[in-house]
């Protein structure tokens, strides 16, 4: 119980908020001047420590979420901050008219890991990577052969281009008339497939997990046979692995999984785990078809988010990141079986969705677990996603589980007659 004669002047003031109230912000987010793109906040954080994160209020978190699978090792990793800082110390920007050694040396850590005999290009999000993969496969495919398909469910961005490639015409409608040249199939289906490619057709476009639309994984079967319909009809494979990417599915890249070379893959979140960063990997003969003043970006690539990338790989590789997804993502499987009220689990290394029992609205639920301090997200009215750093300690795997467990019995519909 509040203590009566505590007044606002007295109610101790966390350092957090207190730095806020300096700065001259207002702490509770009532009336800041954001478009409201996203619903109104409830929490505000401002501290991060691997799995943990604390609030304007001192309160602590365990997120599962990790910022929407981008801080895969966790937050604050030291030696993703030391890079930055030393960085920022010696050169923060030159533009894309110079070279840099450290982009150059990131372009080729992504290559090997992607098998090699590719070029790599660098923007600053996953929709820009995506972007960047559409107008290139329009410039390989030279006109007339210009189409994208790609697959209802799925989430390539929220620029014009790569929302028309997002199969969910209820996100189009108030934009239309979106750019022209997209196409969409049914999911996992490759004879839908293959009578949506003729010859307009440049490139499919599709992600290993559809991550936005639910995690729900591809199969190995329909990647392979895409591959091949592909190749068949002369047509680019290009995958988005923007949230799948750079270890989070078990395998450096999900399609690797799947036993599928493709000609393009995007990706970006886990590539800063929290720095902005995203590129598109081509085959070398595809990646040709771009030519000096066909595409570009100013913050491309430079020095700062490059050096965040430097690190963050160096990280991955020396902590097998792929091989701990696949170990936690199967305790985790495990764990939320185990509860009474997860019905199913979905999904791929360290990429899940934990479909509730009947009756469970995962919205509630998310509401409650983040009042509980746990961060994780409702991905469908009946499903929450779970996307923990790759580096999340069996402690916090099991403290948060057991939390989700609590706020979920609170949850469980009530029983008629009982
Ligand atoms: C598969 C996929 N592609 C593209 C994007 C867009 O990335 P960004 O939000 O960085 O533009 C996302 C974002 O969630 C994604 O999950």
């Amino acid at each position: 119980m509040s203590d009566p004669m505590m007044t606002a002047a007295t109610v101790p003031v966390s350092p957090g908020r207190a730095h806020a109230r300096a700065m001259g912000a207002d702490p509770d987010l009532d009336h800041c001047p954001l478009m409201s793109t996203y619903g109104p906040p409830t929490v505000a954080f401002v501290r991060g420590s691997g799995s943990e994160l604390w609030d304007v209020d001192g309160k602590r978190y365990l997120d599962l979420l990790s910022g929407l699978a981008v801080t895969s090792l966790g937050h604050a990793h030291p030696e993703v901050a030391a890079a930055l800082t030393e960085q920022a110390n010696t050169l923060l920007h030159v533009s894309n008219l110079f070279g840099t050694t450290v982009g150059a040396e990131v372009a080729q850590t992504l290559d090997r890991l992607l098998g090699g005999g590719g070029q790599v290009f660098f923007c600053n999000s996953g929709a820009e990577a995506n972007e960047a993969a559409l107008k290139l496969a329009r410039k390989f495919g030279g006109h007339g052969r210009h189409v994208v398909v790609s697959a209802y469910g799925s989430f390539h961005g929220r620029t014009l281009a790569t929302l028309h490639a997002t199969g969910q015409p209820a996100k189009h409608e108030a934009f239309q008339p979106l750019p022209e040249g997209f196409r969409h199939v049914a999911w996992d289906d490759v004879d839908a497939l293959a009578q949506a490619i003729d010859p307009t057709v440049a490139a499919v476009l599709l992600e290993p997990v559809q991550g936005e639309g639910g995690v729900n994984p591809a199969s190995a079967e329909y990647f392979q046979a895409v591959r091949h319909l592909c190749d068949e009809r002369g047509v680019l494979f290009m995958v988005d692995e923007v949230q799948t990417g750079l270890g989070r599915t078990g395998s450096w890249f999900a399609h690797q999984q799947f036993g599928v070379v493709p000609d393009v893959v995007t990706m970006a979140k886990a590539l800063g785990n929290g720095v902005p960063i995203g590129a598109c990997w081509a085959r070398r003969d595809v990646a040709a078809a771009f030519q000096p003043g066909d595409h570009a970006t100013t913050y491309g690539g430079q020095p700062l988010a490059t050096a965040a990338a430097r690190a963050v790989l160096a990280v991955m590789e020396r902590e097998d990141v792929p091989t701990r997804a696949r170990v936690a993502g199967a305790r985790l499987t495990d764990a939320l079986l185990a509860l009474e009220d997860v019905a199913a689990v979905r999904g791929l290394g360290l990429l899940l969705a934990a479909e509730l029992a009947e009756g469970i609205d995962a919205r509630v639920v998310a509401a409650d677990a983040l009042a509980s301090g746990l961060v994780v997200n409702a991905i469908t009215p009946t499903a929450l996603r779970l996307a923990p750093s790759l580096l999340i300690t069996e402690d916090d795997l099991a403290e948060a589980v057991a939390l989700l467990g609590d706020v979920l019995a609170r949850h469980r519909p009530i029983e008629e007659g009982s």
